[in-house]
């Protein structure tokens, strides 16, 4: 078959080479970009005075055809075609004639598949937002409903502080929000355009790239064609931003891993949100979430292929480059499975308040408040520390679990400071009561923090 660059060559491509080269099997991803674009660098060129109105039209019609075609899966793609760019034009001439052939004036696959794909990562940038804010609101929700569950705080995995449920979860909420910004801020880089920058010089053809951009809602145009060709930057961005969203969406599974294990039972998985053991009968697995967890492995490896991929090519295209889409896609795809998968599975776990709060009173969690409570009484903090870990010290050695156990003499013993009144601050629900500072777990901070949630989410009522 006569490629349309073969112009130069004295003999047929080898079917290994066409097999080995070949992008349309994964490109085709992006034919709906590759159209877009067609369509407004055809206007352009008509602008230009490059093609004539007729011409244009004519090529509008074909490409609208295609479209309509591949959506409906009746179009075509041929492998010996190479990627998807080829493939929609010379249908495009196959169907109407000439002026197919007038379309690649003053562009080259260089600067198309950038745009392109420019198009499409702003697109899943866009998709990702959508995504993060259903699983910020279904966290949100499942706050509001858990205004009085008071669970454990770990640091180090060992019992540090009781904290709000709600307060945990909220964590959560903040880290999908900076995801949310990073990939608005993507897509503000993907929306550049790179078309008129043709193989990498530019053109002497009277083009208007400006024109081009505006057809396509672009902020704004390339300024320096070797760099709008060669620059890949945008989608390597989408890729970390994908992986640092993964790893967010992994600590959360990693943490209900534990949780909905019996041994912590702090939450209960939907049955429809769980597997079983083929070969233990008592089994409910969380594989959801582990596999979640295992999944960010695969958008890590996609970021770094993507690093690895660019770092040592010189300027300006290089074929290598056809190699940024499956990690791309995969990231892409990867990503939007995960945060669909777990909206749901928020939105239908239970959580076992009763069993929290017991957990949330083991290993003396209320210690530090207790230090806290004689630092009010005027006794200097490392002196109070010392104070506190004598008193848990004590209860260690006589067997008592909680520091609510010591009778107030045997706290006036260790320090005169002590009253009845510390009594209010043990225990999980008296630490809850005693928080006071910006952002903390105690309760007027929580509600603070879930009515600015409410309000940028447009939750209307938290329950
Ligand atoms: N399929 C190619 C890619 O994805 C399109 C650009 C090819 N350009 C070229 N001059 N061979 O990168």
């Amino acid at each position: 078959m006569n490629k349309s660059w073969g112009g130069r060559f004295t003999k047929g491509t080898d079917k290994r080479v066409e097999d080995f080269t070949e992008s349309i099997s994964f490109d085709r991803e992006l034919y709906r970009q590759d159209i877009c674009g067609s369509l407004a660098h055809a206007e352009m060129l008509a602008g230009a005075g490059l093609i004539s109105r007729a011409e244009c039209a004519r090529i509008r019609k074909g490409l609208s055809g295609i479209l309509a075609d591949i959506e409906n899966g009746k179009f075509k793609f041929r492998r010996e075609l190479e990627d998807v760019h080829m493939n929609i034009e010379a249908e495009l001439t196959n169907r109407i004639g000439d002026a197919g052939k007038r379309l690649h004036t003053a562009r080259s696959r260089n600067d198309q598949v950038a745009l392109d794909l420019r198009l499409w990562t702003a697109a899943q940038a866009e998709g990702a937002i959508e995504l993060l804010r259903a699983l910020q609101s279904a966290l949100v929700r499942r706050a509001g409903e858990q205004r009085d569950a008071i669970c454990p705080g770990f640091t180090h995995m060992q019992p540090a502080q009781p904290v709000l449920l709600a307060h945990q979860l909220l964590a959560y909420v903040e880290m999908l929000d900076r995801d949310a910004a990073r990939f608005g801020e993507c897509r503000k880089r993907c929306l550049v355009s790179p078309l008129g920058a043709c193989a990498l010089a530019g053109t002497s053809l009277p083009t208007d790239p400006q024109d081009t951009a505006k057809r396509l809602a672009l902020d704004a145009v390339f300024d320096n064609s070797i760099d709008a060709v060669s620059d890949r930057d945008f989608a390597i961005e989408f890729a970390f931003d994908a992986a640092l969203c993964a790893m967010h969406l992994s600590r959360l599974s990693e943490e209900w891993i534990l949780w909905c294990s019996p041994i912590f039972g702090f939450i209960e998985l939907d049955d429809a949100f769980c597997t079983g053991s083929s070969i233990m009968p008592q089994k409910k697995n969380p594989d959801v979430l582990e596999l979640i967890r295992g999944k960010t492995a695969r958008v890590y490896g996609d970021l770094m292929s993507l690093l690895v991929l660019m770092k040592g090519l010189p300027l300006a295209y290089n074929r290598d480059m056809q190699e940024d889409k499956p990690p791309l896609f995969d990231s892409a795809s990867t990503l939007r499975a995960c945060l669909s998968v777990l909206e749901p599975l928020v939105m239908s776990a239970e959580f076992k308040a009763e069993r929290m709060l017991d957990a949330a009173s083991a290993g003396y969690p209320d210690a530090t408040i207790l230090a806290e409570y004689l630092v009010e009484k005027g006794v200097p903090f490392r002196e109070a520390h010392g104070i506190v870990g004598r008193a848990v010290a004590l209860c260690v050695k006589s067997g008592r679990p909680r520091l609510s156990q010591m009778s107030i003499g045997e706290l006036r013993e260790l320090s005169g400071r002590f009253d009845a009144g510390v009594l209010k601050r043990l225990g999980p629900a008296g630490c809850a009561k005693a928080y006071k500072s910006r952002g903390s777990s105690g309760r007027r901070e929580v509600e603070r923090q879930l009515g600015k949630w409410g309000k940028k989410l447009g939750i209307a009522k938290i329950v």
